[in-house]
């Protein structure tokens, strides 16, 4: 049987692919603008996207002081708490502490269930009208 070296660097393309499909990767909300008021996390989350279970996402954001207002990280229930920015139902994920030094850490343990973030500071307004809200939908990793 000839040996192809074509067939042989496909293969391996093929092998390095999975390979970084199937290593969970770490990712910081928001970048290097990381978890604040007025950034556009929809957007954030459109490029920046799919992201896979096992991905870990990272919030970063100051505690409350002077110059720092108050930022939390809230698991919304549903598309239309989330459309609307209504925490009565809301789970508090991380609280105005939690995201700094290393920030919170939230691993994405699910597969297709959309996961529904958002700040649930100022009675919502940092949701509503500092964009501070974004879904994503953990894609099964390939094995
Ligand atoms: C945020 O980004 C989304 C997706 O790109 C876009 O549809 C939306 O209009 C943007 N919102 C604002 C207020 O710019
Ligand atoms: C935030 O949560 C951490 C860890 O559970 C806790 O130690 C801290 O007291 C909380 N801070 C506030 C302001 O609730």
């Amino acid at each position: 049987m000839a040996f192809s070296y074509a067939k042989f660097l496909v293969l391996l393309a093929a092998a390095a692919s999975m390979l970084a499909a199937s290593q969970a990767a770490t990712v910081v909300v928001g970048g290097s603008e990381h978890w604040r008021y007025g950034f556009n996390y929809t957007d954030w989350a459109l490029q920046h996207g799919p992201f896979y279970q096992n991905d870990k996402l990272v919030f970063k954001y100051d505690p409350p002081s002077e110059n720092s207002p108050p930022h939390t990280v809230y698991l919304l229930p549903n598309l239309g708490s989330f459309i609307n920015c209504d925490f009565r139902s809301a789970q508090l994920l991380a609280n105005v502490t939690q995201g700094s030094g290393d920030g919170f850490g939230f691993v994405l343990t699910n597969n297709w269930r959309p996961l529904y973030f958002a700040c649930g500071e100022e009675d919502g307004k940092n949701c509503k009208e500092g964009l501070m809200k974004f879904f994503a939908v953990p894609l099964p990793r390939r094995s």
